[in-house]
């Protein structure tokens, strides 16, 4: 039975969300505490045994392909500081067997046009897609989750939450008939629609695993909400030939894509870090205390 070894990154957006600090910086390079958003996307990746990282880059998403190469300068450097541990940590950023893959998206047309360039590397597998500024924080890797859940149903998959009501405008939103527990078959799927055109509440988060006929519809679609190529109107046209089913995953998301989202990340992972969480809960602490006085 052939597994999911392929995953794919859409980098290529703006970030306009987090101007300045996205005007010569890649949005996936923000930290959360202490490594950027998309080395939490490729480390839910490989641990779901995903094997080669097709990243869609950009314009100024060079410093991304530096993060996942060898760095010899700094290697060097911590060697000869005698920097075990730290040698170790940038060595092993992606494990020796993983491949990583880079595409240039010349023009920003959107995001089912930034998958379809993959094309030419997936072939005839299914593979996953993984949008960075969703943090999704499973006890079990969400892509995992999703990778078990593909295993048994043969079929594309959407990663989806109840998201508020007055929020459909975000997110592409599903209409859905139960399965079983945690998966329901999607009947239709609409980009961003306004809440009362809205099918359900139940958002699809960035994560997807998709059969390799996506692509004839990405090549087909026109241009949809922001008069972008959406991977969402690729997915509606998949809906009326294959069975794509929703799955309600298990762990929080964290909606890195807004300021209050990456902030909440923040607090909520550096809390629980191994080397400042104490120090950390201390401060937060002292600040709430002090302004409670
Ligand atoms: C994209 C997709 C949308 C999905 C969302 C999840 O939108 O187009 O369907 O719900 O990711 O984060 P974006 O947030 O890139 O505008």
């Amino acid at each position: 039975m052939k597994k999911v070894t392929k995953a794919v990154f859409p980098v290529a957006g703006l970030g306009t969300r987090f101007l300045p600090a996205t005007k010569a910086n890649p949005k996936e390079m923000l930290p959360v505490v202490d490594k950027p958003l998309i080395q939490y996307a490729v480390e839910e990746a490989v641990a779901a045994g995903i094997t080669d990282l097709i990243f869609i880059t950009g314009r100024n998403k060079r410093s991304i392909s530096d993060h996942f190469d060898m760095a010899y300068e700094l290697e060097n450097e911590l060697e000869r500081a005698g920097k075990k541990q730290l040698l170790t940590l940038v060595q092993n950023i992606v494990p020796s067997h993983v491949n990583c893959i880079y595409i240039r998206q010349t023009r920003a047309l959107g995001l089912g046009h930034a998958v379809l360039l993959a094309k030419p590397v997936i072939n005839d597998d299914a593979f996953a897609v993984v949008l960075a500024d969703d943090l999704l924080d499973g006890k079990t890797p969400v892509m995992k989750q999703m990778v078990d859940a593909y295993d048994y149903y043969r079929c594309s998959l959407l990663g989806v939450e109840d998201v508020p009501a007055d929020q459909t405008r975000s997110y592409g939103i599903v209409a859905t008939n139960p399965v079983s527990d945690g998966i329901e078959q999607v009947s239709a799927i609409v980009e961003k629609p306004a809440p009362e055109d809205a099918p359900s509440t139940l958002g699809v988060v960035g994560r997807y695993i998709l059969t390799p006929r996506i692509f004839h519809h990405l090549e087909r679609i026109r241009p949809g909400s922001g008069n972008e190529v959406q991977l969402t109107d690729g997915i509606s046209g998949l809906i009326d030939e294959e069975q794509v089913l929703a799955y309600r995953f298990n762990g929080v998301r964290y909606d890195c894509g807004s300021k209050a989202g990456y902030l909440e990340a923040t607090v909520r992972l550096g809390l629980r870090h191994p080397e400042c969480g104490a120090e950390f809960r201390a401060l937060l602490e002292s600040i709430f205390t002090k302004k409670q006085k």
